[in-house]
């Protein structure tokens, strides 16, 4: 059996997926010893995982060093890689919002953007003719209307916990997020028996 190879994302998404894989009857003990490694061999299926950074997990994908990955839909729409996008695991379920202080006035002909996320503010705002400046960040993007250096900001909202504590509100919402699971496109025709296996039994765990 052609081993398989399995990115998955470090941080939140990474309890949701065990636990998932568990669900589809794969042993991951492995993966949840307390340590710093980045590389498990799960012997069921023969299949290796590998953590990595949110974003770089559809690179390692497009590049077919792994076969399948486990990324959020934050990540894709940012990057719009080359890969199959197969199934939404459903969980890691947030959204992309616009948000900024409630005192923010309508109808501003150019607005200042800050964000993680600057391909799909562009689009999103490209799309409704907003003329915008975009600032890119790597995180703490709420602080940027506080402080006076954007408008707005377009971010990931889970909960609304951290909008809320930092007095900002939801403007508009841009579009429903949750974890999904992606494939190379040679592997998926080179190993096709084998990621057909895990693929089935990993879409039939998220129904249960
Ligand atoms: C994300 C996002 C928000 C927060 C939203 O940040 O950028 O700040 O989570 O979650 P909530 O609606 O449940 O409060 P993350 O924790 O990834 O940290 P970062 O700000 O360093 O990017």
């Amino acid at each position: 059996m052609q081993k398989i190879k399995i990115a998955m994302t470090k941080g939140r998404l990474l309890g949701h997926t065990i636990k998932l894989l568990e669900k589809a009857g794969i042993d991951c003990g492995p993966l949840k010893e307390d340590n710093r490694k980045l590389v498990f061999l799960l012997p069921d299926y023969n299949i290796e995982v590998i953590l990595l950074k949110a974003a770089d997990v559809p690179t390692y994908v497009e590049h077919g060093v792994v076969d399948i990955g486990i990324a959020g839909k934050d990540v894709l729409l940012e990057q719009e890689k080359q890969l199959y996008e197969v199934a939404d695991l459903k969980f890691g379920k947030c959204r992309f919002a616009v948000a900024g202080k409630p005192s923010i006035k309508d109808g501003k002909k150019h607005l200042v953007v800050a964000t993680k996320y600057p391909n799909v503010a562009k689009r999103y705002f490209t799309e409704k003719g907003q003329s915008v400046e975009i600032i890119r960040q790597e995180g703490s993007v709420e602080l940027a209307p506080i402080m006076g250096l954007s408008d707005v900001i377009v971010d990931i909202v889970e909960t609304g916990k951290t909008l809320k504590e930092n007095g900002l509100i939801v403007l508009e919402k841009i579009a429903d997020l949750s974890a999904r699971l992606i494939l190379n496109e040679v592997s998926y025709k080179t190993k096709k028996k084998e990621m057909a296996v895990i693929i089935d039994l990993i879409e039939k765990a998220v129904n249960i």
